[in-house]
């Protein structure tokens, strides 16, 4: 399947464009890909609160809400600052299941000028959803995402 990240990427300039607030620019982004990436069962944000992830907006089924930074797909990524592709999430060493259906992971670090601030979590059913495009025009829209948001007002105390 190709997912058309170039437009996706408009849309999100449209949600973003003169608004301040962070939650609401977040909501809007997971809402925006969970509704127009193909195949995915879980979509969203973990906020990084110190010395670990803690859950933000996100669509799907509920989720485990803290996260170890160093554990789990989503840790491992806001440990080491890089993105992780999981063909097989039964594979990975350490991978924390809130949904058994999921069986393959994309997870993105969301970075500041203080560095990682975040992950943006993307799940599927099937195996090895993910190709080396989809990981590109995901990280292209959370660094999009990412300025959209910086310096602007919190919407809440730690949040973002
Ligand atoms: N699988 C993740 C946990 C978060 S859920 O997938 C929503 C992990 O191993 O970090």
């Amino acid at each position: 399947m190709t997912t058309d990240y170039a437009m996706l990427a408009r849309q999100l300039d449209a949600l973003c464009d003169g608004e301040t607030d962070v939650l609401a620019i977040s909501a809007n982004f997971v809402s925006l890909l969970y509704a127009e990436l193909e195949d995915i069962n879980w979509l969203g944000i973990y906020v990084r609160r110190g010395a670990e992830l803690v859950l933000g907006p996100f669509q799907g089924r509920p989720a485990c809400v803290h996260i170890p930074l160093g554990q789990g797909v989503c840790g491992s990524a806001a440990a080491d600052d890089r993105t992780m592709r999981v063909d097989d999430v039964h594979q990975f060493d350490g991978h924390i299941a809130c949904d058994p259906a999921s069986n393959s992971e994309l997870v993105v670090p969301l970075r500041n000028e203080g560095g990682v601030f975040g992950v943006l979590d993307i799940d599927s059913p099937s195996h090895a959803r993910f190709s080396a495009a989809d990981q590109a025009g995901v990280e292209m829209l959370c660094e999009k995402f990412s300025r959209s948001i910086a310096g602007k007002p919190r919407a809440a105390e730690g949040f973002i």
